[in-house]
């Protein structure tokens, strides 16, 4: 707490509340955190994404490949730089990308793919990278749940040619508020995003490009590099949890546990369960005081707001039926056994008989 007191006292007493030295440094230390030569903070996560869309050239009339089971916000920035989201179905064991899908949906109009590394376990990467690669296409990781995550020892973020990063408050690398960054190897992305965020001008009132304003706050920066001292931490205490619940699960027949891929580390943003009749356990666990949460109840391309797409029930049977089964327990570091413990008693009194 002392040290988050420290930081909230720098920033106020040097007045540097948008951009500034406390972002820099965060910037440097991330990058170091993620193994990538830049990182760029922005607003959010949201932010992240839709800047590194624009950056690589993303427009209308173009397509973007992601998949349907992820959060609003993925399917968001493509659509706010005027591109069109083509949805792939995720795999049924990992929940993300399903390489095998992956080379069908790309088009002449294919401009980027965008894998989500969902609930902090990060894609199967090497063959997205290499039917990218074949068709020259660059890759843009959604990395907002995946902080510290590793594939083949190589982190999240890292991986692909742009890294995305949301630090809600939420995340596993959370701020005090909103904020987001990009990690990438690219100089020219780097500084093309650094452009972006302040308004298309790389000089102060030289707009070379029509931007907006996505900076990170000096506040913000601050506390996420005190955070970031931890995070190795607390990601090691999430895996303990997690440990923990497969463990006190192992003999449970009435639902199915996360995997984890042989290829990397899981960072457990979220441990979701899957169940059958989801809402009526989650009902009756909340009676018994065990609050849980469902990422995500409605698949992207089920949403109102993405009906134009003419995408409809049957699309993609794994995201919809992980939708119906998925049950997000209580996960972050500070959780103690005895409540773990609580959490699976109460879960198997709440399954159906
Ligand atoms: C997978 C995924 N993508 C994108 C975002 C958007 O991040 P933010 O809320 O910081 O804009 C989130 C955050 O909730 C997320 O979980």
């Amino acid at each position: 707490m002392r040290e988050l007191l420290d930081a909230f006292r720098q920033v106020t007493e040097t007045s540097a509340f948008a951009g500034g030295p406390f972002v820099a440094r965060f910037e440097t230390e991330f990058a170091a955190f993620c193994g990538t030569r830049h990182a760029v903070g922005v607003g959010s996560g949201t932010d992240a994404l839709w800047l590194s869309l624009l950056a690589l050239g993303v427009g209308p009339g173009d397509e973007v490949i992601t998949v349907p089971n992820s959060f609003m916000a993925t399917a968001e920035a493509i659509s706010l730089c005027g591109a069109r989201p083509v949805f792939v179905d995720t795999d049924e064991r990992t929940y993300t990308m399903n390489p095998a899908l992956l080379e069908a949906a790309i088009t002449l109009h294919t401009q980027a793919i965008l894998p989500v590394h969902l609930f902090g376990q990060v894609a199967d990467m090497d063959p997205i990278l290499a039917i990218a690669n074949r068709h020259g296409l660059p890759v843009v990781e959604d990395a907002c749940q995946a902080h510290g995550a590793e594939y083949k020892g190589r982190k999240a973020g890292s991986l692909g040619g742009v890294g995305c990063f949301s630090f809600y408050p939420g995340k596993n690398l959370g701020a005090f508020g909103e904020a987001g960054a990009i990690t990438t190897n690219e100089p020219e992305l780097r500084t093309k995003v650094q452009i972006l965020r302040d308004h298309g001008q790389a000089k102060k009132y030289c707009h070379s490009m029509i931007g907006w304003n996505a900076r990170m706050d000096g506040i913000q920066a601050a506390v996420l590099s005190v955070k970031l001292s931890r995070l190795a931490a607390a990601n090691a205490a999430r895996r303990a949890h997690a440990q923990l619940y497969d463990e006190l699960l192992a003999d449970e027949p009435r639902m199915v546990r996360p995997t984890v891929s042989e290829n990397g580390t899981h960072v457990y943003h979220v441990y979701a369960v899957r169940v059958q009749d989801r809402d009526e356990v989650m009902q009756r666990m909340a009676t018994r005081g065990v609050n849980c949460a469902v990422h995500y109840p409605v698949p992207i391309h089920l949403q109102e707001a993405y009906r134009f797409l003419g995408y409809g029930a049957g699309s993609f049977p794994v995201t919809e039926r992980c939708a119906r089964e998925f049950l997000s327990l209580p996960m972050y570091p500070e959780l103690r056994p005895e409540q773990i413990r609580f959490v699976v008693d109460t879960l198997k009194e709440s399954l159906r008989r």
